[in-house]
């Protein structure tokens, strides 16, 4: 891919802004993946099952889950992401779900209130977690690996560990955490595998819009995005990697 400073320029004047947490026009390519997450949860889910999901965000993934359950409530701390999140259920015919403004770190919930707590992609607080899961209940959460878009930070000048990447990240962290908090761990997996943005635009869209150390902008990084474009581009797209982790975990009665 041979992109010049005026390629970049262009694309970047042509982005559209991240509604909720919708990347669904990102065009990208990855690697086998030996789990999905949305098929783990629903693998997991029961009819009759209460369930919550701890910064939603939009509601994209929860919302896509909602035929497997029959109580959903979706917290975030924003106020922006929870219109968009009704908004979401509403146009998905998913009357049923709830969303309430909360922060993961005191959950304004009685105990043992649902049978399925998710988090994707957010800070988990494991002791808030294990208090509103019945015993015998169920946390299922897929989280951003340490290791994910390695190349992205030297390109970048940033430093992860300055920046906090907590212990979330780690599996041989974050596994001990949760069996203190009381939950007996069923499954417990990692992948990083080959991960690729198809075209100029879906690379710079995703840059701008997940949380890096600052926020990306032309005028700052132009240099930096055309030299990692060069850098680490094929004929078939923009390269990096992605790393998850999974834990299915059960509270102990
Ligand atoms: C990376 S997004 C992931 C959204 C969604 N779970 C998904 O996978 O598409 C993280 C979300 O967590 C929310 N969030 C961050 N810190 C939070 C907190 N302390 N309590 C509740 N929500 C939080 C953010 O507002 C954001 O919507």
């Amino acid at each position: 891919m041979r992109v010049s400073a005026r390629d970049i320029e262009r694309a970047w004047d042509a982005l559209g802004t991240l509604r909720g947490w919708d990347f669904s026009k990102v065009r990208d390519a990855r690697g086998p993946t030996p789990w999905d997450y949305d098929d783990v949860v629903r693998a997991h889910l029961r009819p009759e099952h209460r369930v919550l999901d701890v910064g939603t965000g939009g509601g994209e993934r929860f919302i896509g889950l909602a035929s497997e359950f029959r109580h959903g409530v979706g917290v975030d701390a924003a106020r922006s992401m929870l219109g968009t999140a009704r908004d979401n259920a509403s146009r998905a015919g998913a009357h049923e779900m709830t969303f309430a403004l909360m922060d993961a770190a005191a959950l304004a919930f009685g105990e043992a209130s649902f049978d399925v707590v998710l988090t994707r992609h957010v800070q988990i607080h494991e002791e808030q977690i294990a208090r509103v899961l019945r015993p015998g209940g169920l946390f299922i959460t897929q989280e951003v690996g340490y290791d994910n878009t390695l190349n992205i930070w030297p390109a970048f000048g940033w430093d992860r560990e300055a920046w906090g990447w907590d212990t979330d990240t780690v599996l041989a962290a974050l596994v001990p955490r949760l069996r203190d908090a009381g939950f007996h761990i069923r499954t417990q997996c990692e992948y990083d595998v080959p991960y690729m943005f198809l075209d100029l635009e879906s690379f710079l869209f995703w840059i701008r819009s997940v949380p890096f150390p600052e926020e990306v902008t032309l005028d700052a990084h132009g240099d930096a995005l055309l030299r990692f474009v060069r850098d680490n581009s094929s004929a078939d797209g923009i390269h990096t990697n992605e790393q998850r982790i999974l834990v299915v975990a059960e509270k102990v009665a």
